[in-house]
């Protein structure tokens, strides 16, 4: 299973990508918004810099003509730019034809199979299921992660099943439970993923003991 980043915050992805398992970078107008991004194509530029893997920067155009433009300059940025365009017609249509221009998409704002299986049969390279705001709503995002595994593996599609609007560790573990390719989140979830209290507890004692053990090696010593 791949592990994004969903932040914009450089020092987040700096702190991610130093833990050496570090697969790629989501980024969204929101996350931009939050860490008060001036230079948009500037940031993903550094991004791309920080990190090997796919970098997602999304459009803002919500017209075919003018997402065409937007992805055509985004993925100019770099190699590993990946263009992130909302799950909508216009961005569909857009989709299908970065797709056979070679362009590399991630179809963003997914809540059913059946736009997940739209956004397949347009070529899009990864599928983003939101699973978090349907957990929202009192649904279960979940069962769209497993929907979609199904719906691409029964017909082999090549699109990756990108799990996003990740909150919790559960929601990575079900994921990749269920075949999911990739899971985006942000780095709270991250450090979450590391963190066992009987790790913890196992390591201080490990240490302790050892302390001990030098220690009475040292008596040992004194007493001959
Ligand atoms: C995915 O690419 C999105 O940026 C992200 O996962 C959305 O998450 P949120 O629902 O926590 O905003």
């Amino acid at each position: 299973m791949k592990f994004f980043i969903d932040t914009a915050d450089l020092d987040e992805i700096r702190e991610a990508n130093d833990l050496g398992v570090l697969d790629g970078v989501t980024t969204n107008p929101s996350l931009c918004y939050k860490v008060g991004v001036r230079n948009f194509e500037k940031h993903v530029a550094t991004i791309c810099d920080i990190v090997d893997g796919d970098v997602s920067a999304e459009v803002i155009a919500t017209e075919y003509d003018a997402i065409m433009d937007e992805a055509h300059s985004l993925a100019k940025i770099a190699d590993n730019v990946v263009v992130k365009v909302p799950l909508i017609k216009e961005g569909i249509k857009a989709i299908k034809t970065l797709s056979d221009e070679g362009i590399r998409t991630n179809c963003t704002l997914c809540f059913s199979a059946t736009q997940a299986l739209l956004a397949a049969k347009a070529g899009a390279t990864y599928i983003s299921p939101f699973i978090g705001r349907i957990d929202d709503i009192s649904s279960d995002g979940m069962q769209l992660i497993a929907d979609v595994v199904t719906i691409y593996t029964n017909y082999g599609y090549e699109t990756e099943v990108l799990a996003a609007s990740v909150r919790h560790p559960m929601h990575v573990m079900e994921a990749a439970r269920l075949g999911a390719d990739v899971a985006t989140m942000p780095m709270k979830v991250i450090n979450q993923l590391l963190k066992h209290p009987l790790t913890d507890n196992g390591l201080e004692r490990f240490l302790n003991d050892w302390d001990a053990l030098q220690e009475s090696i040292k008596q040992d010593k004194v007493a001959t």
